[in-house]
């Protein structure tokens, strides 16, 4: 991937709510409760549900020859009409209302006039700012027809999230998400990111609370119901060895080789686990356009084996 040009900043209008952080580009740092009042919470699930609308919206554009900052726009668009802010946009000075991480990009690509190739693969990550809490949530799409390496990566990064998901209840200690992550991607001969994390959201878009991808005994933290945050992996065909591109955005991996993501935003309810990233039809975006025949069990286990 080389950098492509960026078009210049897409307005909000006057009439939307904006994060603390809109204008400056510096959030504030007021310290964030871990556990969000029932009001927050219902304000979540709005904010959550226009993410994963928008997101379905610019994942059903993808196919070859678009651009990612088309996808921007298209992104951008669906936000504001819902009437939320695109939370991403000058949040510590980035440039677009979404990020877009094509192939060996990690994580944090920005859109620009770069066109999808057949065989590409493209996380697109969607966070909405709307009644006063942020939602945000990811998918990775492939372009047209992809090579089996990447299809796998992509079906077990989708997995694996599952799988973090799965263990969210009241009580469960945060290193069960990163023990339950690492079960499905590691046997398959993937590595884990692990220099950017999951994160505590709410009225702010990261709070202090981190949800690391891979086991970390250390991170025993007691979930608690009312907890939000987001369980977002990042998956490596190759080394997690990362780089960083001059833009000081750009995070790849250092071998080139492929990576994907998939995020949500989730709560502790008193018995379990709700995403509160689901699109108004409640189908999540990797839901409609994975491939049937590429389905990873997020069990950690191989379906034959
Ligand atoms: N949405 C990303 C996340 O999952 C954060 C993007 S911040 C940006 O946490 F500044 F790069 F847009
Ligand atoms: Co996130
Ligand atoms: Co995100």
């Amino acid at each position: 991937m080389l950098p492509g040009l960026v078009s210049p900043l897409r307005p909000v209008a006057p009439g939307i709510r904006r994060p603390d952080y809109a204008a400056t580009g510096e959030p504030s740092d007021r310290a964030a409760r871990a556990v969000r009042t029932a009001d927050e919470i219902e304000a979540m699930r709005v904010a959550g549900r226009v993410a994963a609308d928008a997101l379905v919206t610019v994942g059903a554009a993808v196919r070859p020859g678009i651009t990612t900052d088309e996808l921007d726009e298209i992104g951008h668009e669906a936000m504001v009409a819902a009437g939320a802010y695109p939370s991403t946009l000058n949040y510590r000075g980035y440039p677009k209302s979404l990020c877009s991480s094509v192939n060996e990009v990690i994580c944090h690509g920005i859109p620009d006039s770069r066109r999808l190739v057949e065989g590409d693969i493209v996380n697109l990550d969607v966070t909405a700012y709307i009644e006063g809490v942020h939602g945000d949530t990811s998918a990775t799409f492939l372009v047209g027809e992809v090579d089996d390496r990447s299809a796998e990566l992509v079906a077990t990064t989708r997995a694996a999230m599952r799988a973090g998901i799965d263990v969210v209840r009241p009580g469960a200690r945060i290193f069960e998400i990163g023990r339950a992550i690492e079960a499905v991607a590691l046997p398959r001969g993937f590595s884990i990111v692990r220099e950017f994390i999951g994160h505590g959201i709410g009225d702010q878009f990261h709070t202090s609370l981190q949800i690391p991808h891979y086991y970390d005994p250390r991170n025993d933290t007691v979930l608690l119901p009312g907890m939000t945050f987001t369980i977002e992996p990042m998956v490596n065909v190759g080394a997690r060895t990362l780089e960083m591109w001059d833009d000081g955005w750009t995070v790849v991996t250092r071998d080139l080789q492929r990576s994907a993501q998939f995020e949500h935003t989730v709560l502790v309810t008193t018995d379990g686990v709700e995403i509160l990233t689901l699109p108004t039809d409640g189908v999540p975006a990797e839901e409609r356009f994975a491939r049937p025949e590429l389905v990873v069990e997020p069990t950690g286990q191989d379906p034959g084996s």
